[in-house]
């Protein structure tokens, strides 16, 4: 623990993410950034000197300099059970980015671990943490929006991918579907529970990738709710709201500026929350990091719920290997309407 009463936190990577988790130290009661690690000391370097802290050209010489309070784990998805493993083993408390890996086998091998030295381990997934996010669930579970039948999220928006590690599935372990995926299935699960189906679609892909570039899925919570989510790298659907709830007796609406609910029963939305701050949810994040590993709050998302997030994602990726379209003017099944072959 630092002099401040704060807990002693080490970054590993130093990339795109760090920067948000490095910015919202600065917005924690609950801990401090004290180290930095990252294989490209350059970055490291960088980082280091720009949050006033030592760096480290890998998570082990990190992990030798002095015992932390905490890990945050900001690599590319197929080193996270390595790094993980390594820092639980030596009982420090992990928050690991998403994907928390790229297949369940590992997730499982990565909670063991946690479980056997008897620390924290959690995965990122910074929207259940925006405070229009949570305000909205609470709106949802009060019952004012009646039964509800049909989750919507997207996450669209075009960016070049082609030279990015995001696209080469054995570093991230798939495209959009499990980039994006992971944050809206963890989203639908905060929202409504377990999740029981998933059924994926592709779309055309436009940047000559290996990987699926646009994917339309549909959910199906244990509680029978639809979920229907859009995940583009290739379009952006232009959307105000990313998520949307509807029930039998209104809807909520989650947007990036603001967030509002309409009841039937009445004709005016009612206007809610500033809309997403990135800061807000990652200094939320991080203290609720802190805060479990202090005995003082539960971890918002259990090691459960990020093992949950892998095996949904590695069930959509078996559902898109499989085709099940039907070619039109084809009725299987029904011998007399059936095509003679050329
Ligand atoms: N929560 C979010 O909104 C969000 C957004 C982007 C990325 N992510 C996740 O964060 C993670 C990192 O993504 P990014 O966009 O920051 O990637 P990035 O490529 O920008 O940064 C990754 C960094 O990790 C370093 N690195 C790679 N292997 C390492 C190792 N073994 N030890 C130490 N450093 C290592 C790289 O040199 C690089 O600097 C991924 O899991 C990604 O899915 C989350």
């Amino acid at each position: 623990m630092a002099q401040d009463g704060k807990l002693r936190f080490g970054l590993v990577g130093a990339g795109g993410i760090a920067q948000s988790y490095a910015q919202a130290f600065d917005q924690c009661s609950g801990a401090r950034l004290v180290a930095v690690a990252d294989v490209r000391p350059e970055a490291a370097k960088a980082m280091g000197e720009a949050f006033n802290c030592p760096s480290f050209d890998s998570h082990e010489a990190m992990a030798k300099a002095g015992k932390l309070d905490g890990v945050i784990v900001c690599t590319p998805p197929i080193s996270h059970p390595e790094i993980c493993v390594s820092f639980l083993e030596k009982k420090v408390p992990v928050l690991c980015e998403k994907p928390l890996s790229i297949d369940s086998a590992s997730a499982r091998r990565m909670i063991e671990t946690a479980k056997k030295a008897g620390v924290k381990f959690t995965m990122a997934s910074k929207f259940r943490y925006a405070e229009d996010v949570v305000r909205a669930k609470g709106i949802v579970m009060s019952g004012i929006l009646g039964d509800i039948v049909l989750f919507e999220n997207a996450f669209t928006s075009r960016v070049d991918m082609s030279n990015r590690w995001n696209s080469k599935s054995e570093v991230s372990g798939g495209g959009v579907l499990i980039d994006n995926g992971t944050h809206s299935v963890d989203i639908m699960r905060y929202f409504l529970g377990p999740v029981s189906e998933v059924h994926v679609v592709e779309g055309k892909r436009n940047q000559g990738l290996e990987v699926e570039e646009t994917v339309r899925i549909f959910v199906r919570a244990t509680s029978g709710v639809l979920g229907n989510i859009d995940l583009s790298w290739s379009i952006n659907k232009e959307l105000d709201s990313y998520i949307n709830v509807y029930g039998t007796q209104g809807t909520v609406s989650v947007g990036w500026r603001e967030s509002k609910y309409r009841q039937s029963s009445s004709r005016d939305w009612v206007v809610f929350g500033k809309g997403y701050n990135k800061v807000q949810a990652f200094a939320s994040q991080i203290n609720n990091f802190a805060g479990a590993i202090r005995g003082e709050e539960a971890l918002l998302i259990t090691a459960e719920d990020a093992l949950a997030s892998v095996e949904v994602i590695e069930a959509a990726y078996a559902d898109l290997r499989r085709s099940h379209w039907v070619p039109v003017g084809e009725k299987p099944g029904d011998p007399a309407l059936a095509r003679t072959p050329a």
